[in-house]
């Protein structure tokens, strides 16, 4: 006993340290989930929880199954790349029974603004206006630009 002689301080300081670790360890045996890194950093059955939420998007393969005539048409010109559901919304009620769920028609003008108000956060090649100045007043967006084809202008009726 020597040896600790005039370093019971050091003892009492490893002693703390001990008590800590193992209540670290014993707290973090009760809260850490049983499942936790069977596959990796994560709780394995977060997957299983995954799967059971709803699927909500169709996909817009199954939307063209129906409206070919939309689908033709958006490949003219340059939305061919977005998803019909980007503007549409979730649609996987509607898609499975057209005549119980039908779509709103989503909005003229505010739809388009989200991805086409000027930013300078956006890449430059992306089609921008200020929409402050263009149109200039309220008038919807689709007065002058087809939705499915936003390069042409609808026609008159
Ligand atoms: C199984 C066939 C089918 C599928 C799949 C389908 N639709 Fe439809 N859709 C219809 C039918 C039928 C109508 C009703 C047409 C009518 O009333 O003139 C309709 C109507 C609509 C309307 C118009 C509502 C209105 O105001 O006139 C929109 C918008 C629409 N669908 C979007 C979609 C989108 C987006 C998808 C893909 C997520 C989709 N549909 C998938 C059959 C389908
Ligand atoms: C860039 C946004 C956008 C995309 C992408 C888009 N739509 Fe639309 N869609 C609209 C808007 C806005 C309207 C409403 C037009 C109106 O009120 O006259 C509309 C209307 C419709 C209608 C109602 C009938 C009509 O001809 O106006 C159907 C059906 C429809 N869309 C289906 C689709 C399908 C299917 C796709 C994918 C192939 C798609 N849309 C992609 C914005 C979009
Ligand atoms: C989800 C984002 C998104 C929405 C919503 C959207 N657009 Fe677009 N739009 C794009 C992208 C991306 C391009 C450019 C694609 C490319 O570079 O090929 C584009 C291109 C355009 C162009 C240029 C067409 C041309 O031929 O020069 C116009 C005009 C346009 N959109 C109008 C609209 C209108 C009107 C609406 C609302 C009905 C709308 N957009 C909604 C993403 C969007
Ligand atoms: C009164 C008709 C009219 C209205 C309303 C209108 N536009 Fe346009 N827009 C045009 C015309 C015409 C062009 C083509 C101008 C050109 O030659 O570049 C155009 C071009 C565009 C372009 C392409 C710009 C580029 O850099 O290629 C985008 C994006 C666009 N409009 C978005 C919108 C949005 C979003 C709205 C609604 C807030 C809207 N437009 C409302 C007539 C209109």
């Amino acid at each position: 006993m020597r040896l600790l002689e005039g370093r019971a301080h050091l003892v009492r300081v490893a002693g703390l340290f001990a008590a800590g670790l193992v209540v670290f360890v014993v707290i973090r045996a009760l809260l850490v989930p049983a499942d936790f890194g069977v596959y990796g950093h994560y709780r394995a059955g977060a997957l299983d929880d995954a799967r059971k939420l709803p699927v909500v998007h169709a996909g817009q393969a199954t939307c063209a199954e129906c409206h070919t005539d939309i689908a033709e048409l958006r490949a003219k010109g340059r939305h061919a790349r977005i998803g019909c559901e980007s503007c549409h919304g979730a649609q996987v009620r509607h898609a499975k029974a057209p005549d119980e769920a039908k779509p709103e028609r989503p909005n003229g003008r505010t739809t388009c603004v989200n991805c086409h108000a000027a930013n300078v956060a956006r890449p430059a090649k992306h089609p921008q206006v200020d929409v402050a100045e263009h149109p200039g007043d309220d008038t919807a967006c689709i007065a002058c630009h087809v939705p499915h084809q936003p390069g042409t202008a609808p026609e008159v009726k």
